[in-house]
């Protein structure tokens, strides 16, 4: 096999149904799985921009994939013998931001006994894959600028000056322009970062990719543990279908390496669907009770998402905005899952 083909994002034909054990058919080598057509237009998407060198700026929710797709971008690129450098940047304080980036010198700092080489130089020739870029502090926004100007960079205490040649791409879950709005992100950066722009569509919006990644994660987990293969409980498989995934694939992940640690049996009966039933079996379906309950319950549901993205996270100005009280709101986010700090949600039960 190639290299071009090796790295190649693989997806399920749209006629197979997905959640047997055929899903880890669909695994390329960096592990990227879907067959939605929002998984498609996204895949052909990432092969475009690997083709080219400018900065890339992914957004997507908590979970959704940013870092694997950068990944992906890196080993489809004519740099994936290069290094791929990830940062996070959220984790990095002010006043060591700029050694993170371009590195020091020996005695830089009272601490700095050896000299040490930043990121920047790390991923020459690759890709530095900054994360959670929205939380990068102000310095490191400066320092981060002047480099993309001209790609010159100088380690703390050297008065010669470098070069790399880093593909850099960054990662965010907020949009950057409402941080340039909120004063915290400065524009002039979210300009030279938002060059391609690779969005990656919620879990929810892509249902259809859903039972493909069930049937991979419960491959993975059952193999992991040395377990025979199992399979999905029909209610199980309802459930996964009817859930919102605020914390989209990684959530997903979790829901099933959890389920296959408790599950006995052959067939997987998620602990989910007792503590947070939204079964919709056909007999379900026939009670025209149930059936109205479920469209209330997907209604109460999507109406919540929205709502919390409007304010932000905060269950406060939900609650004005829904003219409820405060904690007859919080009541239904606990129902649905939904988590009151940012708006998104806990794993269920
Ligand atoms: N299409 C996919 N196929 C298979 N696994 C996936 C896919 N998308 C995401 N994953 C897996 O889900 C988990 C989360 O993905 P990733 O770390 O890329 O998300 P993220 O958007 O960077 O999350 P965060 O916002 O929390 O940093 C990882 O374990 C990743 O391997
Ligand atoms: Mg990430």
């Amino acid at each position: 096999m190639d290299s071009e083909a090796e790295h190649s994002l693989q997806s399920q034909p749209a006629g197979e149904t997905g959640f047997g054990g055929s899903a880890a058919l669909a695994m390329s080598r960096h592990g990227m799985i879907g067959r939605s057509d929002a998984f498609q237009r996204l895949v052909d998407r990432i092969g475009k921009i690997a083709r080219t060198d400018a900065c890339v700026l992914v957004e997507g929710e908590t979970g959704v994939g940013k870092e694997i797709s950068a990944r992906a971008i890196h080993y489809l690129s004519e740099r994936r013998s290069k290094p791929f450098v990830p940062l996070n940047c959220g984790a990095i304080p002010e006043a060591l931001v700029e050694a993170e980036l371009f590195g020091h010198v020996r005695g830089a700092y009272t601490d700095a006994k050896t000299a040490r080489s930043g990121v920047i130089a790390q991923a020459r020739g690759g890709t530095l894959f900054l994360d959670e870029v929205d939380a990068l502090p102000w310095k490191g926004q400066v320092a981060l600028l002047r480099f993309l100007q001209d790609r010159h960079y100088r380690p703390v205490g050297q008065s010669a000056e470098l070069v790399s040649d880093a593909r850099i791409i960054a990662a965010t879950n907020r949009p950057l322009s409402e941080l340039v709005e909120a004063g915290t992100f400065r524009s002039d950066l979210m300009y030279r970062l938002d060059i391609l722009r690779l969005t990656i569509p919620a879990l929810r919006e892509r249902k259809s990719d859903i039972p493909l990644l069930a049937g991979h994660f419960l491959a993975v987990y059952c193999a992991r543990y040395g377990q025979k293969p199992k399979s999905l409980h029909p209610a199980s498989r309802s459930w996964l279908m009817h859930y919102a995934w605020p914390g989209n694939v990684r959530q997903l992940e979790s829901v099933i390496h959890r389920n296959v640690l408790l599950c006995d049996g052959d067939e997987v009966l998620l602990d989910e669907c007792a503590a947070q039933p939204c079964a919709d079996t056909a007999r379900d379906r026939t009670s025209f009770q149930r059936a109205k309950a479920l469209a209330i319950a997907e209604f109460e549901r999507s109406y919540l998402l929205q709502l919390l993205e409007e304010t932000r996270g905060s269950v406060s100005a939900a609650a004005r905005l829904a003219c409820k009280e405060r904690r007859t709101l919080g009541k239904l986010l606990k129902k649905y899952g939904i988590g009151q700090r940012t708006g998104t949600a806990g794993l269920p039960g």
